[in-house]
């Protein structure tokens, strides 16, 4: 079939991971006889540089007319600490999320046998841990208003909204989830202080009944920090607002090994869009020492996802899996004492076993 997807590399490492999950996409379709066509579009810094825009028109457009869109990485220091800079990169993917109105983001959290011995959680308490977090990706403190300072400059404010219907499509959606998986979800907030809490909690119960099989759990967004690190395994798909999500899901990387490791669907109204959860990583800009399997994963969700293909998923995730059972890794998961990998070295590694 064709496979017309955007790439986005955007900033940091971002290229460098790219190129090696574009690799391994264009190997996946060449042994899989499907038709791949991309193109490269502009975000972040790299944008603003460029286009004066993080997020130009021509991307959006690009993004819109494609099947799926392939994203690295945004950030850049240079802006960071610095109050006065007027645009930010970061502007640029919420502004993609926004106008694909992608309001769903999928971040699976797996061990895998190999890695389990990275994690610094011990290992009976990461073995085997296998479950969802399903993060509200549109609303909430994000991109609330008003946001701002006032005119003496020492006073901010940001604003957390949700709509009953913002809140209602992404329980439904997690609902779903856990009704194809082990029938438990954990709706996180902190409805003992917060009222946008109170009625994602309100909510959830009015459904709760229309998912009979589906055990709902609530729990508080501390204790819910706490109880990922410390029993992993007792959860199946955890939902909850933009920002506990990208928070609880850089925590729950640890029972992984690495911030490296993971994957993230984003889905909604237009192109999804399949990144890994990690970001820019600046200091490892362009020395080839950066982890790409998140973004490699990123591309088994994507042949999964938005196109359906379960084999072509496995593939890659079957690929994944010898790279690290041979200790082809990098710097961040390899063991103490043997030598670490380049990223270019374990996407090629990757790439040969899904070609023979
Ligand atoms: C993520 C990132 C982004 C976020 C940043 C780069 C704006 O941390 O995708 O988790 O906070 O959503
Ligand atoms: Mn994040």
């Amino acid at each position: 079939m064709e496979i017309k997807i955007a790439v986005l590399p955007g900033d940091g490492i971002g290229p460098e991971i790219i190129e090696q999950g574009l690799k391994v996409i264009k190997t996946v379709c060449t042994r899989f006889g499907h038709n791949l066509k991309y193109r490269e579009g502009l975000v972040g810094a790299a944008a603003i540089d460029a286009a004066g825009h993080p997020y130009p028109e021509e991307t959006h457009q690009l993004c819109m007319e494609s099947d799926a869109v392939f994203f690295g990485a945004i950030g850049d220091p240079k802006y960071d600490n610095n109050p006065a800079a007027s645009v930010r990169p970061e502007q640029g993917l919420l502004q993609m999320r926004k106008s694909l109105g992608l309001y769903a983001n999928i971040r699976p959290v797996a061990t895998f046998p190999s890695l389990v011995h990275t994690s610094p959680l011990r290992t009976e308490l990461v073995e085997g841990a296998d479950f969802i977090c399903i993060r509200e990706l549109t609303g909430g403190l994000y991109f609330g208003r008003p946001q701002g300072r006032s005119e003496d400059g020492n006073t901010a404010y940001d604003t957390c909204i949700y709509t009953r219907e913002e809140i209602e499509r992404i329980l439904r959606l997690a609902y779903r989830y856990a009704g194809a998986r082990r029938n438990k979800l954990t709706v996180v907030d902190k409805a003992n202080v917060l009222a946008t809490s109170r009625l994602w909690r309100q909510v959830a119960q009015e459904i709760a009944g229309e998912y009979p099989k589906v055990e709902t759990e609530f729990m508080f967004v501390d204790n819910a920090a706490m109880r990922i690190i410390q029993w992993p395994k007792s959860f199946d798909v955890i939902v909850t607002e933009n920002m506990f999500g990208d928070i609880l899901t850089d925590e729950a990387s640890v029972i992984t090994g690495s911030l490296g490791m993971l994957p993230s669907a984003s889905i909604g109204l237009h192109t999804s869009v399949f990144e890994p959860i990690h970001g820019s990583y600046p200091q490892a800009a362009g020395k080839n020492i950066a982890n790409p399997i998140a973004t490699i994963l990123s591309a088994a969700l994507m042949f999964e996802y938005a196109f359906e293909l379960q084999r072509e998923a496995a593939a890659i995730r079957n690929a994944v899996a010898s790279a690290l059972a041979n200790g082809i890794v990098t710097e961040d998961i390899s063991a103490s004492g043997s030598k670490a990998c380049k990223t270019t070295e374990v996407g090629d590694f990757i790439n040969e076993v899904i070609n023979c």
